[in-house]
């Protein structure tokens, strides 16, 4: 099952770049950049890693992603990352990024997007993996900051396909960024949010509904609102849920209470996905093992969690297609 989890063809939907900030990296980052980390050692950093809810997480997060100053910081991230995805057999990733973490330091939102594309396409050349990258807004900062974040876009439209809305959920609902994304969609970006981390099921329907996502990010409190998985289920919306960033969060208390296997009995098009990685223990593979044994989930659901990321990712048609065939090639060796 393990050889199977880690080379079955897939994709990540759900990854904040930033997240992916492996310890070691980051001391060797602040060595080079001359700043000095809240930490004496690789192993001192991880044990701050226990997390009482998202808002304990970022505050470390936050203080992670402040060692990247120049293009090269964002590159060696972004490398670090597409290696072990790699790895794991993503054919194809959609990275989301925070440019406010970094523009709110002073470093250009042009540095952030150059080292981190310019790795994407290292990636897709040197490691054949195809990637997207989504430009997410804090939602703690107000809408005018995610607007002029959407204006120092606008050079760099062609290569960012949507944006998302990320950060402390509860008490910043998606409605506050409704004027920033319905710019976004007439400028053409398509739209996602987190909504139902631990934010409310009202959460997830303003997202859909005033938002219009094409996908949820998390939406694993969708199941407090039966009309909701209803629709849900009807329309297909995807959720890319995080099953180790949820446990870590306190969203649920163990892998055995998760609710993935539920949403993909309801019908719902779910997603596996890691979030961030490097502080919640496991990249994309390593969750799909956690819910495969805290579950109990068969090669099918897998192959269905396989298919939905393909199916749920901003790819065309055709290249849906071509993966989702490289897949069920790989699905015949077991039949
Ligand atoms: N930023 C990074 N990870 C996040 C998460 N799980 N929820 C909200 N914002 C985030
Ligand atoms: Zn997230």
């Amino acid at each position: 099952m393990k050889d199977f989890i880690y080379g079955i063809p897939k994709a990540e939907l759900h990854i904040h770049i930033e997240g992916s900030l492996e310890p070691e990296l980051m001391f060797e980052i602040a060595r080079r950049n001359d700043i000095k980390l809240p930490y004496d050692s690789v192993e001192s950093a991880r044990e701050v890693y226990n997390f009482q809810n998202l808002e304990s997480f970022l505050d470390i997060y936050y203080a992670g992603g402040s060692v990247l100053l120049y293009d090269r910081d964002f590159y060696d991230l972004t490398w670090a990352y597409l290696q072990r995805a790699a790895n794991q057999n993503v054919r194809h990733t959609e990275i989301f990024f925070d440019p406010q973490t970094h523009t709110q330091r002073g470093v250009s939102f042009e540095t952030a997007f150059n080292g981190i594309h310019q790795a994407l396409q290292d990636g897709r050349q040197l490691l054949g993996i195809s990637s997207k990258l989504i430009l997410c807004f804090l939602r703690d900062l107000s809408a005018e900051a995610a607007m002029e974040t959407l204006e120092q876009a606008k050079p760099f439209q062609d290569r960012i396909v949507a944006v998302g809305l990320d950060s402390s959920e509860l008490g910043n609902p998606p409605s506050k960024f409704k004027e920033v994304f319905d710019k976004a969609r007439s400028e053409g970006f398509l739209t996602i949010a987190h909504a139902g981390e631990e934010g409310p099921p009202e959460y997830i329907w303003e997202a859909i509904e005033l938002l219009k996502v094409s996908r949820i990010d998390h939406g694993v409190r969708c199941t407090e609102d039966p009309q909701l998985v209803q629709y849900l289920a009807d329309k297909q919306i995807p959720l890319t849920v995080c099953p180790l960033s949820n446990v870590k969060l306190q969203v649920f208390d163990s892998i055995a209470e998760h609710n993935l296997k539920q949403l993909i009995d309801l019908g719902l098009c779910a997603t596996v996905n890691s979030d961030d990685p490097a502080y919640f223990g496991g990249y994309i593979s390593e969750n799909i093992e956690a819910v495969q044994t805290g579950l109990n989930l068969s090669q099918d659901d897998i192959y269905k969690l396989a298919k939905n990321s393909f199916q749920s990712s901003f790819l065309s048609a055709t290249e849906k297609l071509n993966f989702i065939t490289e897949l069920d090639r790989f699905m015949a060796q077991f039949s």
